[in-house]
This record gives C-alpha cells, structure tokens and sequence, in this order.
C-alpha cells in the first residue's frame, strides 16, 4: 500500500515556547518537520561543565565508559539484547539508535525512507549491531517483521497516513483533512498495533521490564480538562501549544497512549516538556505526573532516559513527565525516582496533580516565569525582556505561520 506519510516531530511541535516549522520536500512524499527553532540567549543560563560530562553520544574515552557503567549498574544490555526503534530518522529517535548502539544493545531501526536513514544515520551506519528496516508503521505485517528477535520497541514516531494521491496540492489538503481525524494518525494505529504484536511475541509473563516504550509529550492530557481545572493549572494549561492545539495534535497523543496502557502489554509512557537543542544537556532529569509540568529538556537527555526505562521495572506501566534541571548533573540512577512514582492503573488525585503543579512551576525557565503569558513561538527569556515572539503578540499569533504545512504546493 502506498501511503502518504507526513511525520511532524513531536516533540518538537510540543515545545511550550517554541514552534518553528521547517519544511523539506522528499521524493515520495513531504516530510514536515517541526519545532527546534526556539533560540535561547546564551547569556540567559549558565552551562555548568558539570551538567554536560555525559553528554556526548560518541565518545569513547574510558573516563566516559567508566561514567556510563556506572550510571547503569545493570548493563542494558543484559537485559534486552535487540530493541525496534520507529521512528528512527526523527530528532529524538536517531539519538535513541545512537544511545542503545552505544550500551552494545542491537536496534532495528524502522525508517520511512532508507534515503533519509543514510542521511540521518550516518554516523552509525557502519556499526554492526545496526539493522535498518523499510517499515511502513501503519502495516501490521511490516511491524510483525520488524520487531522479530527484539526485546522491547522504543515507540518515537507520530504523523498521519493517507491514501496515495495525484498531485502534491491533492495530498497537501487530504493531509489537512486526516490530520485532524486522529483515527488515521500512525500513532493511533501504529502504536496498538505494535503493542499486540510484543504482547503475543515478545511479554513473558516473568519479565515486568516494559516492553514498549512510548515517546509522548507533556501537554497531551490538557486541552480536555474542565474549564475550572484549567483555571487552577493555567501555568501549564494556559501555554500556547495547548491554547493553540494545532490540527489536535495533543488529543491525537492522548489517544494513543489510552490505547498503549488498555492493549496488556508492559509499556512506559514518556512526556518530555518543551524540547530544546540549546538548553544544556546532561541535566538532572526531574520526573511529575498529572500533566502539570512545564519547562525544558535537551532531546539527548529524553533519548537516555527512553533507554534507562527499558530496564527498569520501576518504569513500567507508568506515564510520567520530564523537564531537564540545568546546573544539576543526572543521578547514577534514575530508579528510585521512578519508583515513586504511581502506576497509571493507581493513578494520582487532583490533589496530588495540585501539589506536583505548585513545585514544577516553580522550576519554569526564566525569571517572570509566567506561563500563561507567552505567545506560541516566543520563548521565557523573550518574554522577560518584553520582546514579542517571533510569530507575533499573545493572542494573534499567526497560527498559520505555527502550524505545520507542506511545501511545493
Ligand atoms: C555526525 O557526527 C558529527 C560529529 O559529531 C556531527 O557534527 C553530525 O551532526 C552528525 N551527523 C548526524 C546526521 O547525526
């Protein structure tokens, strides 16, 4: 079947105080890439040479090796030896390849287009425990294929798929159109899909390691809460991606995390806050639920935390937030975090949601620190500087400018 894929980068589409698209035509299809563009002022925080020690994902200098071992005292690959990754050629999802290829675990990375796989992975193609697999994520029995011999996935893809087409204008508007049914997102059928897969082939009844592990967004839960929840929370329900929610995207998300924790199978669901290329990596990852965070994280530090999850039984069957701290080094163990946290099926009251709020605001960047206020594409620092954002005033923003569109058309 051929299909017509756009893959927005999710979470780049969900950075709180940024929503930059760029756009690159491909040859079978519009791939329409999202976010990154949110410049923060170097002189707006301080990078501590401390918090960026385990930053580099190619480094092989033993002082790095002996960091990493002990940082995981459970190799992670002693526990799965072979783990799927789709969404391979994305922001996050490369860095995941990169991460799991660097604790000698072996991927199979699912790409869209090969030609995109060789650009993006070109740094790890030559490694040998690398597989790369032309997979259309929507197709059962490509994912059934795929997924053979793995332990775990590490679910980082989102888009939406359409019936082919003649003319680029013709799938430019059928994608506006499927775009806001959520039934035709990947996720929402890429996701489940997978997860009965792993359920039937991979979940042994002794193992509680997740075996899914789903790439989410902070965010994705508030554009449904009561008006009166919205009220309360509005540093966080009041950011412009969730007044803004273009096309649905975050109802999108939501939904197919419900359809990951309802298929049986072990899972992790991780909500990275605003993702952020300029914010320092190698921060103390700081973990929430309820929804209620909001903040920043660079894309490396949630590629590692999606791996740690793949060993941890403190992880699974949990959705949690996380927000990168900078200026705090990441702990040896992210486990005992974890561990406090509830599982979805025990899930966390309105006044835990309430108290997690009153602390993750006080960890927003910048100085205002006043959520409610920003305008989509302005950042914290713009905002403290009274500078208008790049797509205009709060409230007119040009929401054309910050949806995600295909070019060529
Ligand atoms: C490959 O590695 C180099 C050096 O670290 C880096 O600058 C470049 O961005 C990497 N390329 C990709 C596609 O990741």
């Amino acid at each position: 079947m051929k299909i017509f894929i756009t893959i927005l980068a999710v979470l780049g589409i969900f950075q709180a105080d940024a929503f930059l698209p760029t756009i690159k035509s491909g040859t079978k299809f519009i791939p329409t890439t999202v976010g990154g563009g949110s410049s923060v002022s170097p002189s707006s925080f301080q990078v501590s040479s401390s918090a960026v020690t385990l930053r580099s994902s190619t480094t092989d200098d033993s002082a790095s090796e002996e960091k990493q071992a002990a940082a995981f005292p459970t190799p992670t690959n002693q526990i799965v030896q072979k783990v799927a990754v789709a969404g391979a050629t994305g922001r996050t999802g490369k860095l995941v390849v990169e991460e799991l290829l660097k604790r000698n675990v072996q991927v199979v990375a699912m790409v869209r287009s090969l030609e995109t796989a060789a650009e993006k992975l070109v740094n790890v193609t030559s490694n040998s425990n690398l597989e790369i697999q032309q997979c259309d994520l929507t197709n059962e029995n490509a994912l059934s294929k795929a997924l053979q011999g793995c332990d775990a996935a590490v679910w980082c893809a989102t888009g939406f798929s359409d019936a082919p087409s003649t003319s680029l204008l013709e799938k430019a508007k059928r994608l506006l159109k499927i775009v806001v049914a959520p039934k035709q997102s990947i996720d929402a059928v890429g996701v489940p899909a997978m997860a009965n897969i792993l359920l039937s082939q991979v979940q042994k009844t002794s193992s509680s390691y997740p075996k899914l592990v789903m790439l989410s967004s902070a965010g994705v839960t508030r554009p449904s809460w009561s008006d009166a929840k919205k009220q309360k929370l509005a540093g966080c329900a009041d950011i412009p991606i969730v007044r803004l929610n273009p096309f649905g995207i975050l109802d999108v998300k939501a939904e197919s995390e419900q359809k990951l924790r309802d298929s049986g199978v072990n899972y992790c669901i991780v909500r990275p806050c605003g993702l952020n290329d300029n914010w320092p990596a190698g921060a103390r990852p700081v973990f929430s639920q309820g929804d209620v965070a909001v903040g920043r994280i660079n894309r490396q530090d949630v590629a590692k935390v999606l791996c740690d999850v793949l060993t941890l039984e403190e992880a699974c069957d949990k959705t949690f937030e996380v927000v990168g701290l900078a200026g705090y080094p990441p702990p040896l163990e992210i486990a005992p975090a974890l561990k406090r946290l509830k599982t979805d099926a025990q899930g966390i009251s309105e006044a835990e949601s309430e108290a997690m709020y009153a602390i993750m605001q006080q960890l927003l960047p910048g100085e205002k620190q006043d959520a409610a206020a920003l305008a989509m594409g302005q950042t914290y620092e713009q905002l403290d500087k009274g500078e208008t954002g790049r797509l205009g005033e709060r409230g007119t923003e040009n929401a054309e400018a910050a949806a995600p569109k295909p070019t060529n058309v």
